[in-house]
């Protein structure tokens, strides 16, 4: 595994325009236009950023994608093999809104998994708990029964993202205690049910930024960061790519 890897999660922002400007900016720096470096962009914007991508290192990512891996009759469904088509490299499964807004559960991401992998796109499975699970001190148990799908896949590379879901677009950074904690919990479950750690990159996300990213970033056992507000501005992303760089 070699250096770390940054994704901006765009969610459910930009324009055509907005978005193809973004992606120029980022294109115009090394920091950004480099290998470790993505950008999960809505979905209807896809395949004309992989046209502005092409020949360059920074890698396209989907935020979802359909439980359905065969083409058929599932109306507004994406499938892996279309990401795939178009050249996206990576692809968000169960973010924490999908989650809370489209009820997916691990049967359903499961399937998510498997069908990335099998198509060639390297999913990203995002796990986290909530304030109250926090608070009750239920963290560590939410976030291996999140976990409990990676044994079922047998072959194929992914990555976790630990995203509290405290901390996600409310400006409240976990402290990096916290997160190193989680980081050598998420591992050492790894090491213990799959029985390998080393090739699992695990992200951090929520409310990194210029500021935090250097310190975040350089704490043990985080690989990456999945940054989403501090994305869509391409100074701050660029500065949270820089930090990643200088960390390998
Ligand atoms: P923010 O960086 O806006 O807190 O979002 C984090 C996130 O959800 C990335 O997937």
């Amino acid at each position: 595994m070699s250096g770390k890897l940054v994704i901006g999660n765009w969610k459910m922002n930009t324009r055509a325009d907005s978005a193809q400007a973004l992606v120029s900016a980022l294109l115009d720096h090394a920091a950004t236009n480099r290998e470790g470096v993505g950008i999960a962009a809505p979905a209807v914007y896809l395949a004309a950023l992989a046209e502005s991508l092409k020949g360059s290192r920074l890698a396209l990512s989907a935020q979802d994608v359909s439980r359905f891996a065969a083409d058929g009759a599932y109306t507004g469904e994406t499938s892996a093999a279309m990401l795939a088509d178009i050249g996206c490299r990576y692809v968000l499964v169960g973010h924490s809104e999908r989650r809370q807004y489209f009820g997916e559960d691990n049967a359903a991401l499961l399937q998510k998994m498997r069908n990335a992998i099998a198509a060639g796109v390297t999913p990203v499975l995002c796990v986290g708990e909530t304030l109250e699970q926090r608070e009750a001190g239920q963290h560590l148990e939410v976030i291996a029964a999140q976990l409990a799908i990676l044994p079922e896949l047998t072959d194929g590379d992914y990555v976790i993202a630990y995203e509290p879901v405290w901390a996600i677009g409310t400006g409240k950074v976990a402290t990096l205690e916290q997160i190193a904690e989680i980081h050598a919990f998420i591992k050492n479950w790894c090491l213990q049910n799959i029985g390998s750690s080393d090739k699992i990159r695990v992200l951090y996300g929520g409310s990194v930024k210029a500021e935090n990213a250097e310190a975040i970033l350089a704490t043990e056992n985080v690989d990456g960061a999945l940054v989403g507000g501090a994305s869509l501005d391409a100074d701050s992303f660029r500065v949270v790519c820089q930090a990643a760089g200088k960390l390998i």
